[in-house]
């Protein structure tokens, strides 16, 4: 199938493309580059052995119909992966209109295009954060929806929403929302991995820059959460293994699903400071930690029952905590070599 990938060179995207090219699918991508840079493409076209500019690359931004409508006029795609969106959860509760604009705004902008063209097959990057504080663990598909904590949960959850509704009223469209638990590691090429910008907000980034002497020391937020050693539990899922369940979800499109929900985790969960101690084991480094305040808006666990992702998708995660800390760290060491 011929893919068109908005946020094409952001993490989760530049993983997908890698995995979508190896299942024999093509891609076009669209990034307005506020959070990536296209030298990303360039290292996913090496990886795959593709020559430099043979994946079809957009500057455009998805809140820019003419922008889109020009490169559809182009391209005929079978169904679009649209990871494109501001994802700061931090940054969501100072500029809420940024988030609700960018984020629905661009999908609104982007469901009309592909609605004149006539592709209504999309799988859209979904977070476990629409779940809210839930009652119980493990998180299943099925469990309501709850109170977001910030902007950037509430977009996710409304377009949750919209897609919903639009699949309802008019049956061709297939949607397939996935529920992305917590994504960590790379490539284990080395070539390609998450690049935040300024200080992390995320564990994994800061953990890696914390080994690697570029910030002083980790601090765990709280340490009083009702888990078993008193830190945070996290669903952490290595990004080539989600980046895996695009491609089943594409299986789900091409068998006219309608609309389908799925949790994207490996069904575990793992506390702070098993984050760290498998870390320092696995790498040999040290991760000089110590215990803050809870962070505002955390919640003490959050993770999924894959099971329904694994029955209809043919799709489960298969790479391990070990995994995650090598690929992660070893993206780390090499993310500034050209
Ligand atoms: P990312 O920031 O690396 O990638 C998103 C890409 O979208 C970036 O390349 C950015 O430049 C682009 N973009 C943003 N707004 C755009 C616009 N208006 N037009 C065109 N391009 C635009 O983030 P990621 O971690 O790869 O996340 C991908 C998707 O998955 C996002 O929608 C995110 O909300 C969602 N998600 C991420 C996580 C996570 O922890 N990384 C968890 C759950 C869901
Ligand atoms: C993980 C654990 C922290 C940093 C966020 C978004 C969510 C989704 C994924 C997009 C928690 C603890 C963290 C630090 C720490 N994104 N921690 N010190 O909060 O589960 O989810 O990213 O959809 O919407 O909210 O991920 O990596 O920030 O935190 O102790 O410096 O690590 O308290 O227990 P989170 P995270």
């Amino acid at each position: 199938m011929n893919i068109l990938v908005t946020g094409g060179t952001g993490f989760i995207g530049s993983h997908t493309l890698v995995e979508l090219y190896q299942a024999g699918h093509r891609a076009v991508v669209v990034d307005n580059l506020c959070n990536s840079s296209q030298q990303v493409l360039g290292r996913v076209e090496r990886l795959l052995g593709l020559a430099e500019g043979e994946i079809p690359f957009y500057e455009v931004d998805i809140c820019d119909e003419q922008g889109l409508e020009r490169m559809l006029e182009r391209h005929s795609v079978d169904a679009c992966i649209h990871f494109a969106g501001l994802k700061a959860v931090g940054e969501s509760v100072e500029k809420p209109w940024l988030y609700y604009s960018n984020n629905i705004g661009g999908t609104l902008t982007l469901l009309k295009v592909m609605e004149r063209h006539g592709c209504k097959n999309m799988v859209f990057s979904s977070s476990a954060t629409v779940y809210g504080e839930a009652a119980a663990m493990p998180l299943v598909e099925d469990c309501p929806k709850g109170q977001c904590t910030n902007p950037y949960g509430w977009t996710k959850s409304m377009i949750e929403q919209v897609l919903t509704d639009v699949q309802r009223a008019d049956a061709e469209w297939n949607i397939v929302l996935l529920r992305y638990f917590n994504p960590v590691g790379a490539h284990p090429s080395g070539l390609i991995g998450e690049n935040p910008r300024g200080v992390p907000n995320n564990l994994m980034p800061y953990i890696t820059q914390v080994a690697a002497g570029q910030r002083r020391e980790l601090c765990i937020f709280g340490s009083d959460y009702p888990t078993p050693d008193g830190t945070g539990v996290r669903d952490y899922i290595h990004v080539c293994d989600l980046a895996l369940s695009h491609i089943a979800a594409l299986g789900a499109v091409a068998r006219r699903c309608g609309l389908e929900v799925y949790n994207i985790g490996t069904g575990k969960g793992y506390s702070v400071l098993e984050m760290v101690q498998t870390f320092e084991r696995v790498n040999g480094v040290k991760v000089p930690y110590r215990i803050g305040e809870r962070r505002a808006g955390d919640v003490a666990e959050c993770w999924c029952d894959p099971s329904k992702a694994r029955r209809e998708l043919g799709w489960q995660a298969k790479l391990g905590l070990e995994d995650m800390v090598r690929d992660s760290w070893h993206w780390q060491q090499s993310c500034g070599m050209p």
